[in-house]
């Protein structure tokens, strides 16, 4: 099929790439000249695993193309997928105006039949919005809009992508959901059709759970500190159970990135908006904003003062295998101790370059090893859980450090063995700080 996609960010570039993989005709439409030309070149400009040598092997195949010609976009595709940032407002609301803009520019473009399917994260009742402004800007256009929630997790946004647990999308016109389900006939997935609201909403809903359940075991990662328990013990316990699952009950910083802390804030005031206030997502927020406090508590309380030391950290990016430090907790952390005078040097395997361009880069010393950042250090902090972190030779660590203390922000080490390597160690709800 012939697919047009409108912003050619993670979501709207590994969409694309995907499609074209499974053999669609995709053209990809992205308003930012200098990415467009760095694409066409068959290179991306974020680190994703997977995705640069899908990208490179489809343009070179020609089911790849991209361009900054939204009406050329829009003729090409059958389908038109809108994928554009849904900033937040300071009052945590969502930003709409580029979905708002793309609605009005794709409109007089619409010449023939076309489904505009919305596959940005998105407030209910936007698909309306869309609908609505479509036909002011031009009366006579014929299409259908459909809302298409994405769930890639970005780290793993081509698997997700190529294998998803389920692919879900609203519409209220059999046309538009005859053409939706032969795009996605090459993906075997259960599919969930249903009316554009209720897709709307689950994009929500899910994130806002998959949170939830973060801040559930971070909650009881504080008694678990509190009464000497062990917190990676509870998760498995609970986990066990088939209708909790293991999955996302990893204790530690809490949650960050560019979709939870946005998308939770964004449901609150949905809900406020809509006069039915979600004040359990206001404690799940709560709980998250905690937890890095309570560790850097912790920090305090072995360090006592913190100005002047030396203190290494592991990891910036907000997860492990991506670049990205958008709303990265291990960067709030690391603003925070930078504030009460620490000297931080920090090492990320992927983040740095992105780290440079923000203002705290010009505030921290970046090494290139965890080595290297633990040098002379009173503290190793690891803030990002990237798995090369447990594989570093931790005698050697222990020799380059002036104190050898590690705060594991993340649980990615194990309390016994890095005792055996010397180490005071200081996990998240594993056990009290005085032994
Ligand atoms: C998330 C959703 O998982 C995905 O379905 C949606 O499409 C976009 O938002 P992403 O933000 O890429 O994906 O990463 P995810 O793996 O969900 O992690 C989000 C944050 O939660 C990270 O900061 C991670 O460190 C944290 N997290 C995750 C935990 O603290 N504990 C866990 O058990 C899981």
């Amino acid at each position: 099929m012939k697919l047009t996609i409108i912003g050619s960010g993670y979501v709207g570039l590994t969409t694309g790439a995907c499609f074209a993989e499974v053999g669609h005709e995709v053209m990809c439409v992205d308003n930012d000249e200098a990415k467009v030309a760095t694409l066409l070149h068959g290179e991306i400009p974020i680190y994703e695993p997977g995705l640069e040598e899908i990208v490179r092997n489809n343009v070179a195949a020609g089911r790849l193309q991209f361009t900054t010609d939204t009406p050329e976009g829009v003729a090409h595709g059958d389908v038109v997928f809108i994928a554009v940032p849904t900033p937040p407002n300071p009052d945590g609301s969502v930003d709409l105006k580029f979905i708002e803009k793309v609605a009005r520019e794709i409109a007089p473009a619409i010449k023939e039949y076309k489904v505009v399917v919305d596959k940005s994260t998105v407030p209910v009742k936007t698909g309306e919005k869309v609908a609505e402004t479509i036909k002011r800007y031009a009366p006579e256009a014929e299409f259908d809009v459909v809302s298409n929630p994405e769930f890639l997790r970005e780290g793993s946004a081509v698997e997700d992508l190529m294998k998803p647990d389920r692919i879900v999308f609203g519409s209220n016109s059999d046309r538009a959901s005859a053409l939706m389900k032969k795009i996605y006939e090459p993906f075997v997935a259960p599919l969930l059709v249903t009316d554009i609201n209720s897709a709307e909403l689950i994009k929500h809903a899910a994130n806002s759970f998959l949170a939830l359940k973060i801040s559930y075991i971070n909650a009881v990662s504080a008694i678990c500190e509190a009464s000497d328990a062990d917190v990676e013990l509870v998760a498995e316990g609970i986990g066990m159970d088939k209708r909790i699952g293991r999955d996302f009950l990893n204790a530690g910083l809490g949650y960050g990135g560019s979709c939870f802390p946005k998308d939770i804030a964004a449901f609150i005031t949905i809900s406020d908006q809509l006069g039915v206030p979600f004040d359990l997502l206001k404690e799940v927020e709560k709980i998250n904003r905690q937890q890095l406090s309570r560790f850097i508590e912790r920090i305090r309380q072995k360090l006592w003062v913190l100005e002047e030391k030396k203190i290494a950290v592991w990891g910036l990016s907000f997860k492990p295998d991506t670049d990205d430090v958008r709303c990265s907790v291990a960067i709030e952390l690391v603003e925070k101790l930078v504030a009460e005078g620490a000297e931080i040097t920090a090492y990320d395997p992927k983040a740095m370059d992105r780290v440079k361009d923000l203002e705290v880069g010009s505030k921290i010393t970046l090494a290139n090893s965890p080595e290297a950042a633990a040098k002379g250090a009173e503290a190793v902090i690891v803030a990002t859980e990237w798995p090369e972190f447990a594989n570093v030779d931790f005698n050697a660590v222990r020799e380059l450090m002036l104190s050898p203390i590690l705060f594991d922000g993340r649980n990615l080490l194990d309390p016994g063995t890095m005792e055996t390597h010397g180490f005071d160690y200081e996990g998240i709800g594993r056990g009290s700080l005085e032994e």
